[in-house]
C-alpha cells in the first residue's frame, strides 16, 4: 500500500512584474536579475485577494482531476509563509469556501520546504488508515511580505499556489520515501522580524520596516547547494535508487544557479529539470505542487515516471520526496 496523488491543479495570478518594471522600482537590471537568479518574471496577487484564494483555485482543479469530492476529505494541509492572518488558519479558510466539512484542517509553516513538509505529513496519515483523502495545499502571496525598495529580495519573489489531492493506492505508484530535515541555526539568515509575538506591530516596526522578508542570500546560497544534493542521495540511500533511474527533477525553484549545480553534481540533463522559476519567480511552497500540476497538465508526466523533489527554505529546512506517478 502507498499514498498516490490522485489530481493536482494550480492557480497563478494574471498581472505580471517584469525585471523591467523593478528597474523602476530599485537600482537593479533585467541583465543582473538574469544572470544572478535566471528570473524573467514574476506574477502578482491581486489587490483584493489573499493567498487563501490561489489556495482554493488550485484546490478546487486537484479536487476536480481527482474526481473527489470536497465532503470526502479528511484532511487539509495548506503549506504557507503567508497565510490570510496568524489565525485561522488559511486551511480552515480554504475548508469553509470548499465546503468540506469533514476534513480536520491546519497549517503548517517550514518556509520554501513547506509542500515538502505537508506532503510528507499527510501521507503519513493515509498510511496508517485514519483518513482516506487528504489535500495538501502550497500557497503564497509573497508579495505581501516582500520590500519593494530592497533589490536584494524584491526581485526574487512571486505569488501562487499548487495543490494536490491525495489518497491511497494498491499499484507500484505513488510516494516512495520522504526525508525531512532542519538546522535552526540559520534561522537568522531568513525571516520576517515583526509581526510575530517576539516584535508586535508598533509604529516603529513599520518605520523600521521589519514587516518585510529579511534575507543573507549568500548564506541561503551557500547551505542550498550543499543541502540539495545530500536530500537528494539521502532519499536515494532509502529506496535503493538512483540518479539514473530519475525522469524528473523538480527542485525548489530559488535561483537558477543553485538548480545548476546541483543538476551538475547529481548529473541530471536538463530535459529531466522542471523549471517554473523563470517566468514565476520564487513562489516558496507553491513552487514544487506548481511544476507538478503544469506538467501533468502538459502531459509530461506519464505513468511510472519517478520525481526527484527537493526544497530548502526558511527555517532553515529542507526536505524531499521520490514519487512515482500515477495512480491506480
Ligand atoms: O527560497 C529560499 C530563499 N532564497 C534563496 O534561496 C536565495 C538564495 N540566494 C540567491 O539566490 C543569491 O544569493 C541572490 C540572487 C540573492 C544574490 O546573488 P549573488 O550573486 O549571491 O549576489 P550577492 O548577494 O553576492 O551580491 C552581489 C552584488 C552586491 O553588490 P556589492 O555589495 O558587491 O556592491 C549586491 O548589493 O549584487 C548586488 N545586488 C544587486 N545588484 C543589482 C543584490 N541584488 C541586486 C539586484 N540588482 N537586484
Amino acid at each position: 500500500m502507498n499514498v498516490q496523488v490522485l489530481g493536482a491543479g494550480h492557480a497563478l495570478p494574471s498581472r505580471v512584474l517584469t525585471n523591467k518594471e523593478l528597474e523602476k522600482m530599485v537600482d537593479t537590471t533585467h541583465e543582473w536579475i538574469v544572470e544572478r537568479s535566471g528570473i524573467l518574471e514574476r506574477r502578482i496577487i491581486d489587490e483584493d485577494k489573499a493567498a487563501s484564494d490561489l489556495g482554493f483555485e488550485a484546490a478546487r482543479m486537484a479536487l476536480d482531476e481527482a474526481g473527489v469530492e470536497p465532503e470526502e476529505l479528511d484532511l487539509i494541509i495548506v503549506a504557507t509563509a503567508t497565510p490570510d492572518m496568524l489565525f485561522p488558519a488559511t486551511a480552515c479558510i480554504i475548508q469553509e469556501r470548499l465546503e468540506a466539512w469533514n476534513a480536520a484542517a491546519f497549517d503548517l509553516e517550514a518556509g520554501c520546504t513547506g509542500f515538502v513538509y505537508a506532503l510528507t505529513v499527510a501521507e503519513k496519515f493515509l498510511l496508517s488508515q485514519q483518513y482516506k483523502y487528504a489535500l495538501v495545499i502550497g500557497t503564497e502571496a509573497l508579495s505581501r511580505i516582500v520590500d519593494y525598495t530592497d533589490r536584494n529580495t524584491c526581485v526574487l519573489f512571486g505569488d501562487g499556489a499548487g495543490a494536490v489531492v491525495l489518497g491511497r493506492g494498491n499499484t507500484g505508484s505513488g510516494i516512495i520515501c520522504t526525508y525531512l530535515g532542519a538546522d535552526g541555526r540559520g534561522g537568522k539568515h531568513l525571516n520576517m522580524p515583526a509581526g510575530g509575538s517576539a516584535l508586535p506591530a508598533n509604529p516603529q516596526t513599520v518605520k523600521e520596516r521589519l514587516h518585510f522578508v529579511k534575507m543573507n542570500g549568500n548564506e541561503i546560497f551557500k547551505f542550498a547547494t550543499r543541502i540539495t544534493v545530500e536530500v537528494s542521495e539521502k532519499l536515494f540511500a532509502m529506496s535503493g535508487l538512483g540518479y539514473k533511474d530519475i525522469d524528473f527533477f523538480i527542485p525548489h525553484q530559488a535561483n537558477i544557479r543553485i538548480i545548476k549545480t546541483a543538476m551538475k553534481r547529481m548529473n541530471i540533463p536538463p530535459e529531466k529539470t522542471l523549471i517554473n522559476l523563470d517566468v514565476f519567480g520564487n513562489t516558496s511552497a507553491a513552487c514544487i505542487p506548481i511544476a507538478l500540476s503544469m506538467s501533468n497538465q502538459e502531459g509530461r508526466l506519464h505513468d511510472g515516471a519517478l520525481i526527484l523533489m527537493v526544497a530548502f527554505g526558511a527555517g532553515l529546512t529542507y526536505g524531499g520526496a521520490l514519487l512515482r506517478w500515477g495512480r491506480d
